[in-house]
């Protein structure tokens, strides 16, 4: 581990390598390219400090780098051990942003990390499932003091601001970011669709065409992952505790299995619930042998893997990020980047694209929440409706894509009763 300026990475002589992955990103994310212009002439953070804690790879760089051409001063730290690529670390630190992060820390060393990154006093706050959050309601409050407020990346994490909001803890404001209609519909839906199939085909190098895949929890993510299952050629089953979503399943063409049953009959597993032990021992042994189990929920916490190796007799590498445990009976089962989101430990996330639009979302709800927080009190508030419209129509335009308006005469007819 090195350090540059007052960053802890790995290894500064990456920079170039991560340099070019975040070129690359950039060139494919126009929308955000145009918030760094507006940014630049309005430095809408100009003497705020902004801690963020994000999967450190290329795109998020980037927007880092975006928040810091708005005249911010950046610090930023990883949102998962294992998502944290150290080139993209490297480049940032080299280009004036603080980074403590690295790829495959202790839990130990990925807190501290987490922790040191607060400890630069920031004014706003971008987390992605709520560790820092949590780390400023708990442990350090004593840092609580200079906050404005911030924005959250992803469901789990809004799941986490809305219980503290409930029971009165939370002490700033937060923008949830997840439920932009630009966020959940393309990120979670098409973006984990993409990436996860990217990160389980690049670790496994096997055939999806043919196989059943079972899709754990249909919501937003859960849609996208087996909807890229279907076009891989599998037999796609989906789990579900909610009977609307288990209703819109099997509409949309799925066999809806209770998981005792489609445990027995998938060659690939994705949990993707935000929930706990949606893949627990009780259904590892009536497994296949070779059945794969990934996840693709924020945390590592979908397939419990205490009672998979209480199961099992044995437990080695057979390849990168891939895990064999032997069962008893010799049936073998195999667990993609040890259960965490196998999209990015295994993968390099979503589509520039995609992030593109998350990432406007999240450039512009930090301005936002700095412009507002006092009114809005300590609050998880949505993103206003104007900055998500806003994010789709720089998208439209970037792709090339009109659409048509609605005349004075529409408008009047669609809000009038009497005359139809
Ligand atoms: P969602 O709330 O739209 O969907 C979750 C679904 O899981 C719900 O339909 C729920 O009924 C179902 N569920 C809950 N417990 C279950 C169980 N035991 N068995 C079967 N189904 C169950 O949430 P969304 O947006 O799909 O996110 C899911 C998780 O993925 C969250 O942890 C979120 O933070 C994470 N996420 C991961 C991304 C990635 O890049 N891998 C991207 C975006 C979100």
């Amino acid at each position: 581990m090195a350090t540059t300026t007052n960053s802890i990475i790995r290894d500064p002589s990456l920079a170039p390598e991560g340099k070019l992955k975040i070129d690359w990103a950039q060139a494919h994310m126009p929308v955000l390219n145009r918030i760094r212009e507006e940014f630049q002439r309005e430095q809408p953070f100009k003497g705020l400090k902004v801690a963020i804690s994000l999967h450190l790879e290329a795109k998020t760089a980037y927007l880092a780098k975006v928040v810091q051409a708005g005249g911010a001063e950046v610090a930023i730290t990883g949102s998962n051990p294992l998502s944290t690529q150290d080139d993209i670390c490297a480049a940032l630190a080299a280009d004036g942003i603080t980074v403590f992060a690295k790829y495959n820390p202790t839990a130990q060393e990925y807190r501290d990390l987490l922790i040191k990154t607060l400890e630069t006093k920031p004014d706003l706050i971008i987390d992605d499932g709520g560790d820092l959050v949590t780390i400023l309601h708990t442990e350090r409050q004593d840092l609580l003091s200079t906050i404005r407020g911030g924005a959250e990346e992803t469901t789990t994490g809004i799941l986490r601001l809305k219980a503290m909001e409930r029971d009165g803890t939370l002490k700033f404001p937060m923008v949830a970011v997840n439920d932009a209609y630009c966020k959940h519909l393309f990120d979670n839906r098409y973006g984990t669709g993409q990436s996860v199939w990217d990160g389980i085909n690049r670790t496994t190098n096997l055939v999806v065409a043919g196989k059943t895949v079972v899709v754990n929890g249909y919501g937003w993510c859960g849609k996208g992952v087996a909807m890229r299952a279907k076009g891989l050629g599998a037999n796609v089953v989906v789990t579900e505790v909610d009977a609307i979503k288990a209703v819109e399943a099997y509409m949309d063409g799925f066999t809806v299995l209770p998981m005792a049953e489609a445990a027995k009959v998938g060659d690939f597993f994705v949990t993707v619930t935000g929930n706990k032990d949606v893949i627990r021992g009780c259904h590892i042994e009536n497994m296949k042998d070779g059945a794969i189990l990934s996840n693709a929920g924020h945390f590592d916490v979908e397939v419990n893997l205490v009672e998979l190796a209480a199961l099992a007799v044995s437990k080695r590498t057979v390849r990168r990020n891939i895990e064999e445990y032997v069962l008893k009976d010799g049936r073998r089962i195999y667990v993609l980047a040890e259960g965490r989101l196998v999209n990015l430990a295994a993968g390099d996330g979503h589509p520039a694209e995609i992030m593109d639009m998350t990432f406007a979302l999240q450039a512009l709800s930090l301005r936002y929440v700095n412009e507002n927080y006092q009114s809005i009190g300590a609050k998880v508030v949505n993103v206003p409706y104007e900055i998500d419209e806003q994010v789709a129509r720089t998208k439209l335009a970037a792709m090339g894509i009109s659409i048509d308006t609605l005349s004075e005469e529409q408008k009047a007819y669609l809000q009038s009763w009497a005359t139809h």
